[in-house]
């Protein structure tokens, strides 16, 4: 890649955040967004301003998508890595108690919104490029109780196939990547029982991707928990 360009989603905090962070480090330039717009700034005072470009934005709202998509182009110019991280984990309940407005937000935010921001980055994204897909292990196996969030992720991982399929020809990858139990916000949420000091830090799933990058490997779907092929 002659230019270091990404757009990653969600990243004012936990793994989205990691990997900004890496990513700067490593020379690029960033655009990424949050619903709140005070943890971006924070974000900036936290990172400096140096390649870094924040607008706020809800991965949900095609029109919030679309305005963030012309940010970053505009800041940028273009971009050869999407990361699609942002998400949210809904309720834990059993399919019959799950509340219909809660589903809705779910899929609208974990699918829609990985849609909305694939269409608009892809017209900008050249040969070389990557798009990634923030996936977890429940979106691979039944996951009781997880209802939309497990649902999305399983629509995710089909996501990035077909679309994998489709840009073959255009010369662009697709990665699902599933983090695996990580110490973040959402993780905590899903497991308020659990010690967060016992789960690794999002740094890892930063220095993973930037493995696979390095790596420069083929389509697919990875999991951090084993490793690189
Ligand atoms: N942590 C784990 O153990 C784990 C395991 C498997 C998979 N994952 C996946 O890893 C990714 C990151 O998760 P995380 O644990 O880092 O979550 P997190 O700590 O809750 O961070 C989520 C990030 O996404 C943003 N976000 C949420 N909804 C958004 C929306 N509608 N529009 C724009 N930004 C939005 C959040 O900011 P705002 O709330 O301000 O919008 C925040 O920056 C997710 O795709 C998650 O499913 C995590």
């Amino acid at each position: 890649m002659n230019q270091k360009r990404a757009v990653v989603t969600g990243g004012s905090r936990g793994i989205g955040r990691a990997i900004v962070e890496r990513l700067l480090r490593e020379g690029w330039q960033v655009c990424t967004c949050s619903r709140n717009y005070q943890d971006l700034v924070r974000l900036v005072e936290e990172l400096g301003q140096e390649g870094l470009h924040v607008r706020s934005c809800n991965v949900g709202d095609r029109w919030s998508v679309k305005a963030f998509v012309e940010f970053c182009v505009e800041r940028m110019g273009g971009l050869e890595l999407l990361v699609n991280n942002a998400s949210i984990l809904g309720s834990r309940v059993s399919v019959e108690a799950y509340p219909e407005e809660l589903w809705e937000e779910v899929i609208k935010v974990n699918i829609n919104g990985v849609f909305y921001t694939t269409k608009y980055c892809l017209p900008y994204m050249g040969k070389g490029s990557l798009v990634v897909n923030v996936s977890s292990g429940a979106g691979k196996r039944p996951a009781p109780y997880w209802g939309a969030y497990a649902v999305s992720k399983f629509g995710l991982e089909g996501f990035s196939l077909l679309l994998a399929e489709e840009l073959k020809g255009r010369g662009i990858k697709v990665y699902a990547l599933n983090p695996g139990a990580t110490r973040t916000q959402m993780r905590a949420q899903a497991y308020p029982e659990e010690d967060p000091n016992s789960l690794k830090p999002p740094d890892k799933v930063a220095e993973f991707l930037l493995k696979l990058l390095k790596a420069e490997a083929p389509s697919g779907s990875y999991d951090y928990r084993e490793g690189l092929y």
